[in-house]
């Protein structure tokens, strides 16, 4: 009997990509050359979809200033909007998804549901929504905001948000687009109808002035952490992106998704629990460990970790000491669940630690560290656990080089298909219908 399949995303942004390192491909990736090359490569791979974080603002939460950020570009910057390249993507390939991150603080409903179901369309049916909220004061003030709002009220407009979407999506009933040439008639008026949405945050006549696209609406993806998180990803999410500390943390990570999914009243295999993993694969395990321990111990590895964590919690880690545990449990109004993986409160962990321990800014949920076959043995080993559903690959600090895409491409996922523990074809056309497909 073959083994239980699981899915595969990869995670990145549309950045200057590993611009310095020493296999850095040199080029300049504004064009998106170099992230259509990565998305033909993964989909040669099986992947499920390739997904474009986003954030919005210029970060100063490092030291105060926007220095480290735009002097090495490190974290978050520089960052090109991710709809446009979804699109490339989406144009240039076949069978793979392509996820956009699209905040509900940045785009007005109408806009955004519009835009989804154009992308949705030029990319036959394989767009992604990566449903975000924002997370930084920077953000919020490029939109007229003083500050942003607090956690929870950010999920409760963001709950609206969609509920709004959802009526401009289906506002266009089956059989609306008729395309009679004898009557020369293109849509039926009747079955395209105003939806009058007015919440408490957001007011839309509708209908959408789009035709409905081949998955009507966009596959949903979600990484909220926070108990409000949590539920708003088990409500709407086809795929619902995850860090947890080791396999308990994502099993239960997992259980309480199926569950918060089973009692918004859906079908809780319909939700897919992809785990953060940034694996070092290399031609034999020592050789392996050996890079890892070069990467954490690169020039900037610390400080480059360090600015992107504050980024995205707005807290200034430089002003604490590196060899010291942290004074306090840190809390922020930006992403508290990340922030509770890396500060591991209670560890007694020095900030070094901490940072080396996480490999970066974003924290893994399992090690994964060694030849294809080391690293296949330890997913298996994982997803066995967990019970499903997959993985979202990522390199340290999310940026991409090609020789890392080769390893994970052309190393690992031959041997975890040859162990028929992922896809080797598309057995549907659209992202949703693959997610669920198994
Ligand atoms: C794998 C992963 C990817 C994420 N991608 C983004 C992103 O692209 N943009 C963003 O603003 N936040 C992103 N986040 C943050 C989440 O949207 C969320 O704010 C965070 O997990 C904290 O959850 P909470 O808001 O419920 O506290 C990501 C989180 C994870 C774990």
């Amino acid at each position: 009997m073959s083994a239980k399949r699981f899915h595969l995303g990869w995670f990145t942004n549309f950045t200057p990509d590993d611009w310095n390192g020493t296999f850095a491909s040199g080029g300049s990736p504004w064009d998106g050359t170099f992230y259509v090359d990565a998305a033909r490569q993964l989909e040669r791979a099986g992947f499920d979809f390739l997904m474009l974080e986003d954030k919005l603002s210029i970060s100063e939460a490092y030291g105060g200033t926007s220095e480290a950020y735009l002097k090495h570009a490190l974290g978050l910057v520089p960052k090109h909007d991710p709809a446009p390249l979804a699109t490339l993507i989406g144009a240039s390939t076949t069978s793979i998804g392509c996820v956009a991150t699209l905040s509900t603080l940045g785009y007005p409903p109408f806009l955004l549901a519009r835009m989804c179901s154009t992308i949705d369309h030029l990319a036959r049916g394989r767009f992604g929504w990566n449903v975000v909220t924002s997370a930084e004061d920077a953000a919020a003030q490029n939109f007229g905001l003083d500050k942003l709002p607090e956690r929870e009220t950010r999920y409760e407009m963001a709950e609206e948000y969609m509920e709004l979407c959802y009526q401009l999506w289906n506002s266009w009933e089956p059989g609306a687009v008729v395309m009679d040439r004898e009557t020369a008639t293109y849509a039926d008026y009747r079955k395209v109808n105003p939806i009058h949405f007015k919440g408490k945050y957001f007011k839309s006549r509708g209908p959408l002035n789009t035709v409905p696209s081949p998955q009507v609406k966009p596959t949903i993806l979600q990484a909220g952490g926070s108990p409000k998180g949590r539920s708003f990803a088990a409500k709407h999410a086809d795929a619902v992106i995850a860090a947890a500390n080791g396999v308990e943390g994502m099993k239960a990570y997992r259980d309480d998704i199926r569950s918060l999914a089973e009692g918004h009243g859906r079908n809780p295999d319909d939700v897919k629990v992809m785990f953060l993993v940034a694996p070092t694969v290399a031609e034999t395990d020592r050789e392996a460990h050996a890079r890892y321990e070069r990467a954490v111990e690169a020039p900037y590895f610390i400080e480059q970790s360090l600015t992107l964590i504050s980024a995205i919690t707005d807290i200034d880690f430089k002003a604490f000491d590196l060899d010291r545990p942290l004074p306090h449990r840190l809390v922020t109004n930006g992403e508290q669940s990340s922030l509770d993986m890396f500060q591991n409160w209670g560890s007694g962990k020095t900030l070094r630690q901490l940072v080396v321990e996480a490999s970066g800014g974003l924290s893994e949920s399992v090690k994964l560290i060694g030849t294809p076959e080391t690293v296949a043995d330890a997913m298996e080993e994982a997803m066995a656990y967990v019970g499903g559903d997959g993985f979202l690959i990522t390199t340290p600090n999310a940026a991409l080089n090609r020789r890392q895409l080769v390893e994970v491409t052309e190393g690992l996922v031959p041997v975890l298909q040859r162990r028929g523990l992922v896809r080797t074809t598309y057995s549907h056309k659209t992202l949703r219908e693959n997610l669920l497909a198994y």
